[in-house]
């Protein structure tokens, strides 16, 4: 897909078939995700796990369910891959940039996904309630000092991408000339 057509039609996508991506798409991925601007350049303090162990995914989806008190919740939708993006913070956790860093990273690698035609879907709930249980954020093997913020779902799905048509004003614009 071009850049703009990509862009226009993404999509959040939350129906899998349950079949993984090639290896060699989910490479691209992550290629893309590594090409996103850090602040400061500082990409050491940023890091990314592809996760496709079913059995973490599950652990990662009862823990949010329980945590909403949503016993039924599936926040992973089925898809058969997660790659979260995780970062480093300050003590006070007073720094605006890693958190930017994360989504900035989460968000080109789900454009990427989308333009090569697969489903993905941002995720943040998750790690809000999974960031609660340390035993469960080991499970994830960070480096030391590093903190999951949100990822990406991905997945080969029966939804179709097309050109999507934008109300131009659903986010507020003011213009000073
Ligand atoms: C910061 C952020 C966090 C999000 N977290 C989640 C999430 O945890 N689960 C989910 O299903 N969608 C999540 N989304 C997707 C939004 O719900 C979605 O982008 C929005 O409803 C607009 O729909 P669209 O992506 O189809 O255009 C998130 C999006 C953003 C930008």
């Amino acid at each position: 897909m071009e850049l703009l057509d990509t862009l226009l039609s993404r999509k959040s996508i939350r129906s899998y078939t349950g079949e993984s991506i090639p290896a060699a798409d989910l490479q691209k991925i992550l290629e893309v995700g590594n090409a996103a601007p850090v602040g400061k350049g500082r990409f050491s303090t940023l890091h990314l796990t592809v996760v496709e162990n079913q059995e973490l995914l599950n652990a990662f989806e009862e823990c949010t369910a329980k945590d909403l008190n949503q016993p039924s919740l599936h926040p992973f939708y089925g898809a058969p891959t997660l790659i979260v993006v995780s970062t480093t913070l300050d003590s006070q956790n007073s720094n605006n940039v890693p958190f930017s860093n994360a989504a900035i990273i989460a968000y080109n690698l789900n454009i990427a996904a989308t333009a090569l035609g697969f489903g993905s879907c941002l995720i943040w709930g998750v790690f809000r309630a999974v960031n609660k249980n340390a035993s469960l954020v080991k499970r994830l093997e960070l480096p030391e000092g590093f903190t999951p913020c949100c990822g990406i779902i991905v997945g080969k799905t029966e939804e179709h991408y097309a050109k999507r048509e934008i109300n131009k004003n659903r986010i507020g614009i003011n213009r000073i000339q």
